[in-house]
């Protein structure tokens, strides 16, 4: 499964595509950054852990409820992992999944979660249409402007303050995209953007 995303005018393209062993040193490279593992649940410290990672991201897609996709970008011949994409939480006939996400250090600011939050989105619902998904949540805790960004920019317009509770130690927002809703920022309802970013970062 691969789901490729154009080039920019100055940007290369990417392709999402499941996690691969040969992914793991790339990986624990990206979790040295500490503001990624401040937003994950489960930093990776080693290739010991990343490896294991990796092969659970394996077993989500075989069980079909978990979709981790490593994202790359695309030079020519060559790929270059820099982010991660993620739909968790699906059940047949249940309507809604979650979304999640993290960019590398050195890749973030030129669209790479967006655009691949954007590939992933259209592709969970098509993919899971007949099996009744019609709405994809994003929460991020309060002090995380970036991901609050990046949720307004593909179309999960702000729903409602989540209040704090572990391993959250800040209330979070809860984001929201509806099937068929338009992807474009435009598409969001004034009422659908995030209040006022408070507090520093951390996310769920
Ligand atoms: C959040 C994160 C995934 C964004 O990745 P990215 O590839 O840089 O995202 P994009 O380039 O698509 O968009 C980021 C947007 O946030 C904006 N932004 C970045 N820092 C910001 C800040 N402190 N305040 C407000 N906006 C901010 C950028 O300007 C950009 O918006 P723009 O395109 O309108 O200029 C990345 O910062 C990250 O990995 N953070 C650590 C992990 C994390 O927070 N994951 C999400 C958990 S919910």
């Amino acid at each position: 499964m691969t789901l490729p995303v154009p080039a920019t005018g100055s940007t290369p393209a990417l392709v999402l595509r499941p996690w691969r062993a040969d992914d793991v040193e790339a990986l624990v490279a990206a979790h040295r950054d500490p503001v990624l593992r401040s937003h994950t649940r489960h930093p990776l410290r080693d290739a010991t852990e990343a490896r294991r990672w990796v092969i659970r991201a394996g077993q989500g897609w075989a069980a079909g409820r978990r979709f981790s996709f490593a994202v790359c970008e695309v030079t020519g011949t060559s790929e270059r992992l820099v982010a991660h994409v993620l739909l968790k939480e699906v059940v047949p006939g249940r309507p809604d999944a979650e979304v999640g996400y993290w960019t590398a250090a050195d890749a973030r600011g030129r669209g790479v979660a967006s655009r691949a939050l954007e590939a992933l989105s259209d592709w969970a619902f098509t993919r899971f249409a007949a099996a009744g998904l019609t709405r994809l949540e994003l929460l991020h805790q309060i002090d995380n402007p970036a991901s609050c960004r990046v949720a307004e920019k593909t179309g999960y317009a702000f729903v409602e303050v989540l209040p704090a509770r572990p391993p959250w130690p800040l209330d979070g927002h809860r984001h929201v995209r509806l099937r068929r809703t338009p992807p474009a920022s435009t598409a969001a309802p004034a009422s659908g953007r995030c209040p006022a970013p408070a507090v520093p970062s951390t996310a769920r």
